[in-house]
């Protein structure tokens, strides 16, 4: 039976998510999408991606036999997310684990709940991704990498081997996190950045080598 699915935001990662359920429909008919939810009034007056915008996030309790897939995750909205997603009180067995159907997810890696892994991306061995996790497209997660909730990789982005991401980190499309390295809670790694040593908490860095900012 298919699921019921809501979409938080309407972002552009939004869309690409949109794709990632319908290329998965195409496999196996696995969600029925009911729209989206966002706080800015102005997304809820014209459908997005052909379905309708509800309303603002707080309607999710309305859903009462939905699942969610949480498309939030800009560098301006990135920090916000765990508020923003935990305010909902929605119980976080039912957020969607979303894996593209061109995605290559190792045997040996896990994904929680809420995480979503878009076209092209590889997750390796002994990978571990925590709740939240939104993986853009063409991204590699090497062997033994740890994630914990809510970490953001934009497309591109490559993390060696054994790299640490700690809750809430963004990595800037493109970006390169050398092996072993870990990057503190909510930092943000711009752009191109290649990172050559580990990011303290709470810190911009950019450049290659990437240096704060
Ligand atoms: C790092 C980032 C957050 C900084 O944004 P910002 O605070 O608006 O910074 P500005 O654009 O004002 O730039 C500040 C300085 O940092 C430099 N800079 C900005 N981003 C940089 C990057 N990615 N790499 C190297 N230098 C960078 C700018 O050239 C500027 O340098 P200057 O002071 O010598 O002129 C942003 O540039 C970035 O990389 N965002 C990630 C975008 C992304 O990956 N999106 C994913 C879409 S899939």
């Amino acid at each position: 039976v298919p699921k019921s699915l809501v979409i938080l935001g309407t972002g552009g990662n939004c869309l690409d998510i949109l794709d990632a359920v319908q290329a998965i429909n195409r496999h196996t008919h696995q969600f029925d999408v009911l729209g989206f939810l966002d706080d800015n009034p102005d997304t809820h007056t014209q459908p997005f991606g052909g379905h309708p915008v509800h309303g603002p996030l707080s309607l999710a309790s309305r859903f009462e036999d939905a699942h969610f897939v949480n498309g939030i995750g800009s560098t301006r909205s990135y920090l916000a997310k765990p508020a923003l997603t935990e305010a909902l009180g929605i119980d976080i067995g039912r957020f969607a684990t979303l894996v593209h159907p061109t995605a290559v997810i190792s045997p040996g890696a896990t994904l929680k709940s809420g995480t979503v892994i878009l076209a092209n991306a590889t997750v390796c061995a002994n990978a571990r991704m925590g709740h939240h996790g939104l993986v853009l497209p063409n991204c590699v997660v090497s062997h033994d990498c740890h994630l914990d909730d809510y970490a953001i990789l934009a497309s591109g982005t490559v993390l060696c081997g054994n790299v640490t991401l700690q809750k809430s980190c963004y990595i800037g499309a493109g970006s390169v996190v050398l092996e072993g390295l870990t990057v503190g809670a909510g930092s943000l790694v711009g752009a191109g950045s290649v990172v050559t040593r580990d990011v303290p908490p709470h810190t911009i860095v950019a450049g290659n080598p990437a240096r704060p900012r």
